[in-house]
């Protein structure tokens, strides 16, 4: 009898801790999340430091990828940290970049143990982080949360593992299956609610690409406009092969608050590259790759090697049917709005049907939320 309440009083406390490991995580995750779209070419990543059921330290990976989190943790911790945990949404790193690594500040401020949700595939990493630590007699528990840290560590994953970032298609479609009106005549698909939302996921992007064929119908800005997070306006890409972009558009004459870059055939006139570079531009020159338009694997490497984790893809219509034909877009945001725009307005996917996305065994629905008349749906890969 006496075993049997000791035994009970025993699984009810490991469950109690791992609970308390779950809040824990889910609290890390959360911090890590408010880097998103500023840190790259490194990972957002989170840590909070607890010490006998108090958190004594939260930390998040800083704008321009450093500090990182967990330096960031441990400073707020200070002598707190001696015997602490240490949550974190992605393995410590083991290496000496452009700081010394995380896993030997956990060290020597005396962390007993580390709870990470995630292995850094990164290869100066991919393990070492943890086997580190271990060797220091720290306790190292990897695992908890692991789906949720994979899914908030897609960029960082897709550009380690296939040197592209992830990419996210963003389509605000009419009842009638358009993303906008004949002859580039203004049209709100979506309301308010919609754009507010559209602004964050903007935010939350490293950058945001679109054609030339929308520059020239919409003249569009693409930056961040939520009150006070100007700063989080994401790099503006934009596909045009020919340097056809006006030096009057929005986008070039905000090149020099924003960065604009413009993604060109290795044919294009020489004098364009030149006159889009004065006004602040910058030119990817991209090797012809036998398709029509840009060759889109060599564009996304591209953008890459400069350090995009995360990619919002905002249109039109041929770029939305070229990322997806391409089998290239790993999340959709698809706005459905509730006014019509008529039979000759521009379709979704230029010659696809949206049935390509909506019906394909690739994806499956992650989320929908409603706001006021429009919905969105998110669909992730299968
Ligand atoms: N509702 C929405 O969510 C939304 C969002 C954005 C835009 N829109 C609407 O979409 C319309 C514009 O769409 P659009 O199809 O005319 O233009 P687009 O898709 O923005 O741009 C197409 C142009 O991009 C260039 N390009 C370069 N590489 C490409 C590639 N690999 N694949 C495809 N294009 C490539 C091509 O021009 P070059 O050959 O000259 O490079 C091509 O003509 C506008 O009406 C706009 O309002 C709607
Ligand atoms: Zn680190």
């Amino acid at each position: 009898m006496i075993f049997r309440i000791l035994e009970d009083q025993f699984a009810q406390k490991a469950r109690e801790a791992r609970d308390a490991d779950r809040r824990f995580m889910q609290l890390a995750l959360a911090l890590g999340r408010r880097g998103q779209g500023r840190t790259w070419p490194n990972p957002a990543v989170g840590a909070v430091i607890v010490k006998d059921g108090v958190i004594v330290g939260r930390g998040w990976t800083q704008a321009g990828g450093r500090p990182h989190a967990e330096p960031e943790a441990l400073r707020r911790a200070g002598e707190a940290a001696r015997g602490a945990t240490l949550y974190v949404t992605l393995e410590p790193c083991s290496h000496f970049g452009k700081s010394p690594p995380c896993a030997d500040a956990a060290i020597a401020a005396g962390i007993k143990r580390v709870v990470a949700a995630i292995e850094d595939p990164n290869p100066e990493v991919a393990g070492q982080g943890h086997a580190r630590l271990r060797a220091a007699g720290i306790t190292v528990d990897v695992g908890l949360c692991a789906a949720e840290a994979a899914f908030d560590h897609a960029g960082h994953f897709r550009r380690i593992r296939d040197r592209r970032p992830h990419v996210t298609l963003k389509l605000a479609v009419s009842p009638d299956g358009k993303i906008g009106a004949a002859g580039g005549k203004p049209v709100a698909i979506t309301g308010d609610a919609v754009r507010d939302r559209v602004h964050l996921l903007r935010a939350r992007s490293d950058a945001i690409l679109v054609g030339i064929g929308t520059v020239l119908a919409d003249d569009p800005l693409l930056t961040c406009r939520l009150p006070g997070m100007g700063a989080h306006s994401p790099v503006r890409v934009v596909l045009d092969q020919n340097l056809r972009i006006p030096a009057t558009s929005k986008l070039v004459q905000s090149a020099r608050e924003t960065p604009l870059w413009v993604v060109a055939s290795e044919l294009a006139e020489a004098a364009a590259v030149t006159r889009l570079g004065a006004a602040g531009a910058q030119i990817i020159r991209i090797p012809p790759g036998g398709t029509p338009g840009l060759d889109l694997p060599a564009v996304l490497h591209a953008l890459a090697e400069k350090g995009i984790t995360r990619l919002m893809v905002e249109g039109g219509s041929r770029v939305a049917a070229s990322f997806v034909s391409s089998d290239l877009v790993d999340e959709v945001w698809l706005f459905r709005g509730a006014e019509a725009v008529g039979a000759d307005g521009v379709d979704a996917l230029d010659a696809l049907p949206l049935s390509k996305i909506t019906q394909s065994q690739a994806y499956r629905v992650h989320a929908s939320e409603t706001f006021d008349r429009d919905t969105l749906t998110i669909y992730g890969r299968a």
